[in-house]
């Protein structure tokens, strides 16, 4: 019996050696302990036909050395297990110290905002608060404020969205919509621009879309004149296309201004010598400008006897296509990423 039990243990030590998985070492179990006919089983089942002195004897040693395997299996297992999770927790694990190395495509501003946030930096280093004014508006501070009662024909050169349902409500056709509003709620003096989108019921092509931006800005007070205004505007010009850039103005109708002029600069493609994009006159309209009528001042509850002002609104959208010599506005709101990626 000794001699068996010391073979078994032998024969399992060494079967042991060889096992390199959980699997190999369930097989190696199950060929010495399977109830059927496992190696070890057999030598159990054997007992019974030993006489009672010799069976207890043997019984000792095999339940000894049954503790013994069951120990070796034990202590293998729980090594294999181990290995197995080491390996795992290799592969899985990440260094989330290490810097990204791989083709990372970020996104950037729109061509529309990046020129935003510059004309906002040149405003603000002039002192102007910079706001943001609804784009559902009253029909009454979109018109009827700035001096545009609603039969003025004034209004035909406006294609509006009205809103169905509620007549008194637009989207705004013009950031000049804030004028009003601005001196309501900050009073005056004032110096603030209102950068935003407008709307207008247009049928689109190259130079006309529905939705675009603009550019407001209102300066109130004592002494304010035509000559701050002009003064006001070179500088941006100058800012926006280069010091060389020369501006001009020209009398225009615009009912919330009197007098009210369209501002021109020399086109910034050919430095005024005439190209295609300023259709040959080197010149290229830029924003409309004036002094604030006194009506409008008025409907703001502002003493137009003690108090002046100018007001003028830049085509941001048209500003944006003269820099980057963009043909068509509706590239603009497109989001096709083809021409995104260009900026
Ligand atoms: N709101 C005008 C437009 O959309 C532009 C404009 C002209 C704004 C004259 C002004 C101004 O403030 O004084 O065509």
């Amino acid at each position: 019996m000794q001699e068996k039990l010391e073979k078994i243990k032998k024969d399992f030590e060494l079967q042991m050696q060889k096992v390199s998985d959980v699997l190999s070492l369930e097989s190696l179990e199950q060929k010495f302990f399977s109830r059927k006919n496992g190696e070890f089983t057999d030598l159990m089942k054997g007992l019974k036909d030993l006489s009672d002195e010799k069976r207890k004897e043997a019984g000792l040693l095999l339940n000894t050395l049954k503790g013994e395997l069951e120990n070796l299996l034990h202590n293998k297992k729980s090594e294999l297990e181990n290995a197995q999770m080491g390996d795992l927790f290799q592969k899985e694990s990440i260094d989330v110290t290490q810097p990204y190395l791989g083709n990372l495509q970020k996104g950037h501003l729109h061509p529309s905002t990046l020129i935003q946030y510059q004309l906002e930096d040149l405003f603000a280093s002039m002192g102007f608060m910079v706001w943001d004014g609804p784009e559902l508006e009253s029909d009454y501070y979109n018109f009827t404020a700035l001096n545009v009662p609603p039969d003025h024909p004034a209004r035909d050169m406006q294609d509006t969205f009205y809103v169905k349902g509620h007549s008194d409500w637009v989207m705004r056709t013009q950031t000049s919509s804030f004028q009003v509003r601005a001196m309501q709620k900050f009073g005056v003096p004032l110096k603030l621009i209102v950068p935003g989108r407008v709307f207008r019921n247009e049928s689109t092509d190259p130079r006309h879309e529905h939705t675009f931006y603009q550019l407001e800005g209102i300066v109130v007070g004592k002494d304010v004149s035509f000559a701050d205004m002009k003064g006001v505007l070179e500088t941006v010009a100058k800012g926006l296309y280069g010091e060389e850039t020369q501006m001009r103005l020209r009398p225009k109708f615009y009912p919330f201004v009197e007098p009210g002029v369209n501002g021109e600069i020399t086109c910034s493609l050919c430095k005024g010598k005439g190209c295609r994009v300023c259709k040959y006159t080197g010149w290229m309209e830029i924003f409309g400008a004036g002094m604030v009528h006194p009506n409008v001042l008025k409907e703001a509850g502002v003493d137009s006897n003690e108090y002046q002002g100018f007001a003028f609104g830049f085509g941001l959208s048209r500003l944006v296509m003269l820099k980057y010599g963009i043909e068509d506005v509706r590239h603009l709101q497109s989001g096709d990423l083809r021409f995104l990626s260009q900026f």
